[in-house]
């Protein structure tokens, strides 16, 4: 296949640039043995943008955006310590590309490797059989909903935030969720506070309406607080996970624990247009150009690219042995060793994930097709 597929990569803020180099050899890698064509195109988003143009997202950065075939980001964020107008929040690049790009399901796999179980902070036999998928809403709830805003003199100032959901808005996303539920073990589990909130009541009575045409997958409601319970006591109970957007933010911080680390996690935001890939870990400012980050949720970000966006599902298979393979090895970044215990730097990551990679690629074709939507 020599189709040309148009990439944007942004590597942003912080750790971004660190693990994005990685994660971009490794697309390289199975470019070369595969004979595929990735055009790459870099742009500065975030923090970095704002230094370069004053602009978090510029405008000719979201026209490229909407052009490629997919977008694959590092991080944005800045330290704690820096103080920016909100027009200029790094972060504000991710939430109008989300939006732009009209994203709103957000794919957060957690799946738990025994080469880790030293790593988790849960007891072994609690995190074993870990493999579940959260999808999360990205398009609406707090983040956007409108009327927001700080108002009145200091002292007696008040704060709004709207948190505000259409049926069709709920619909589409938890459709999207029973869709991967058929494809994996047929239990959806979806997460609320309807004891509490309207939106929430209608968030049920939506997944309630849809579950007779999905005969097949198992469906359960939770309230989002139990939910954050039983993500540490039962992890291995879950499939599937639906929930709105700020839910999902907080449960898949919870959930990329369980894996090890956060810098585990990678994603993929999945709509009507481009789809955007980013591992869930943010900037991580406080690590930044030590080359100590953990590049594997970048890494395995570029997977869940070849699968979602360019159905490459036996490269994607590859990518995710091989660092699994990696792992079983021994191999630690700083975030997965034990105190005390050796740990690689960014790079000797990559590297032997890539050394793995090739292995894996001469000898494959053999777990194609396998596991589709992980
Ligand atoms: C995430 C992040 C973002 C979010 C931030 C950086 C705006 O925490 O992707 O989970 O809240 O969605
Ligand atoms: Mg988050």
């Amino acid at each position: 296949m020599s189709l040309t597929r148009r990439i944007a990569v942004l590597p942003g803020d912080g750790i971004g640039p660190e693990v994005t180099r990685e994660a971009i050899r490794v697309l390289e890698a199975v470019a070369a043995a595969r004979g595929l064509h990735f055009e790459l195109q870099w742009r500065n988003v975030g923090g970095a943008a704002v230094a370069e143009s004053g602009e978090p997202l510029p405008k000719a950065t979201l026209d490229l955006c909407l052009a490629s075939d997919a977008v694959f980001m590092g991080a944005v964020g800045l330290s704690a310590t820096d103080r920016v107008k909100p027009e200029q929040r790094p972060e504000r690049a991710l939430l109008i590309l989300r939006r732009e790009l009209q994203t709103y399901a957000n794919l957060r796999p957690v799946r738990h490797t025994p080469a880790l179980d030293d790593a988790t902070p849960l007891r072994p036999e609690i995190a074993a059989g870990t493999d579940f998928m959260i999808v999360r809403e990205l398009a609406g709830g707090l983040y956007y909903g409108q009327p927001r805003g700080i108002s009145g003199d200091p002292g007696s100032r008040r704060a709004v935030d709207t948190l505000e959901y259409g049926e069709a808005e709920i619909e589409r996303v938890v459709r999207f969720a029973f869709e991967i539920a058929k494809t994996r073990r047929g239990h959806l589990t979806s997460v609320d506070k309807a004891n509490v909130l309207q939106t929430s009541v209608l968030w049920r009575e939506v997944v309630d309406r849809l579950a007779p045409e999905y005969p097949d997958v198992r469906v359960e409601h939770l309230y989002v607080d139990n939910c954050a319970m039983r993500l540490v006591t039962r992890p291995s109970s879950f499939d599937v996970i639906v929930t709105e957007n700020t839910f999902g933010d907080i449960l898949s911080d919870e959930g990329s624990v369980l894996t090890g680390s956060l810098g585990m996690l990678p994603s993929a935001s999945i709509g009507k247009g481009v789809a955007l890939y980013e591992p869930v870990h943010g900037s991580a400012p406080d690590i930044a150009g030590r080359g100590i980050a953990n590049p594997i949720a970048s890494v395995l970000t570029v997977g869940m690219m070849l699968r979602y966006s360019f159905g490459l599902h036996e490269e994607a298979d590859a990518i995710d042995q091989a660092v699994e393979r990696v792992l079983a090895r021994g191999l630690r970044t700083a975030d997965l060793a034990r105190r005390g215990t050796a740990s690689v730097s960014t790079v000797a990551m990559g590297d032997a994930i890539l050394a793995e990679l090739e292995l894996v690629l001469a000898g494959t074709a053999t777990t194609a097709g396998e596991r589709v939507a992980r």
